[in-house]
């Protein structure tokens, strides 16, 4: 089953705040509606941001003749979430074909759901041969953060897609995804896709995640983004780069796996990305249950960053940029997709 899909006139996905416990698929209507289930993080990750923001301006060109009103709607929903870029091009790249008319922005919208499904192929296949050459020991054992994997985008992951290829090639041995608290991606999601794989796993506490790194738990490190900017400098959830620093202080490879349409060329570097703020709740609350004293203050980016010198290479459905070995963003172009 898909993520996100447009089915009747709607956009149906996934509500992945039920996730694990239920399967609950959401009909989404409006455009409050769409912003709810993006702020509440029903729909998340960047390449399905990437798909409700394109689905989004349809719905919005199917009922507003009104182009500036199309214009207007889009710009609140294209604010929505302002890490990952993925979510502004969604939109962006729709409203292009405004002037086509409703059908032409439909079009578009669909094209990059079927494209997405396209680059996580690519991308699987690319980080799995990238990993293998960096892990001289298989089967290869992976640390993760978050959720890249299909509910991240809209059939195959990124990060975890790789992870999925590894699997099915029959080089992995385990997965260790951290928690990811605040909101538990990488517990209530990445597991429960781990267990639909039926790939070996255990969980780890966020904290336990840099300390077992430098034991010699993983053999490399897989994350996601949300924005690479034009150094390599990449935005993803917040705890990436504690691993990533880890990492080099094990001399485990830190490898980034994102779509082109993560790059962020327009943006110079990591210190230029707006990190999202969410506020206290979900800090001083777990799962409902209040945590902290009464009152408590909090800082909470769900995101941070990564700076480029930590990371081994971008691998993104077009190319492998190996950061480690000098190569830019602006040098390496990309290239054809690899074919599953
Ligand atoms: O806050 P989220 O759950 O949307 O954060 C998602 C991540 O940080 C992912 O790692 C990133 O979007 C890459 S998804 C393939």
């Amino acid at each position: 089953m898909r993520t996100i899909d447009w089915a009747e006139g709607s956009i149906e996905l996934i509500d992945q705040t039920r996730l694990p416990h239920e399967v609950v698929v959401l009909r989404v209507e409006s455009l409050d509606h769409l912003i709810d289930a993006i702020s509440r993080l029903a729909v998340r990750g960047a390449p399905a941001l990437g798909v409700a923001g394109a689905f989004g301006v349809a719905l919005l060109a199917r009922r507003h003749q009104d182009l500036a009103v199309v214009r207007r709607e889009a710009a609140r929903l294209r604010a929505s979430r302002p890490t990952a870029v993925n979510l502004a091009w969604g939109v962006d790249r729709a409203l292009a074909r405004l002037d086509d008319g409703p059908d032409a922005v439909l079009e578009e919208a669909l094209a990059i759901r079927d494209d997405d499904v396209l680059a996580c192929w690519s991308m699987g296949l690319r980080g799995a041969d990238l990993v293998r050459e960096q892990v001289p020991d298989r089967p290869v054992r992976i640390m993760t953060i978050c959720n890249t994997g299909s509910l991240a985008a809209v059939e195959r992951g990124t990060a975890l897609g790789v992870v999925q290829t590894l699997h099915e090639q029959g080089d992995l041995e385990e997965v260790f995804p951290v928690e990811t608290r605040p909101l538990l991606q990488g517990a209530r999601l990445t597991t429960w896709e781990l267990a639909q794989m039926g790939a070996p796993y255990r969980l780890l506490v966020d904290s336990a995640g840099p300390f077992l790194l430098a034991r010699g738990l993983a053999d490399a490190v897989l994350i996601g983004a949300d924005r690479i900017a034009a150094n390599g400098d990449t935005a993803n959830k917040i705890g990436s780069f504690s691993l990533a620093l880890a990492a080099r202080h094990a001399g485990v490879p830190f490898i980034v796996v994102a779509p082109e349409s993560t790059i962020d060329m327009a943006t110079k570097s990591g210190d230029d990305i707006e990190i999202e703020d969410r506020g206290s709740d979900e800090v001083v609350n777990v799962l409902g249950t209040p945590t902290a004293a009464p009152g408590t203050r909090t800082v909470n980016p769900a995101f941070d960053v990564t700076p480029h010198e930590l990371i081994t290479a971008v691998v993104t459905d077009r190319r492998v940029v190996r950061l480690d070995r000098g190569e830019t963003l602006h040098v390496v172009a990309p290239g054809a997709r690899c074919t599953p």
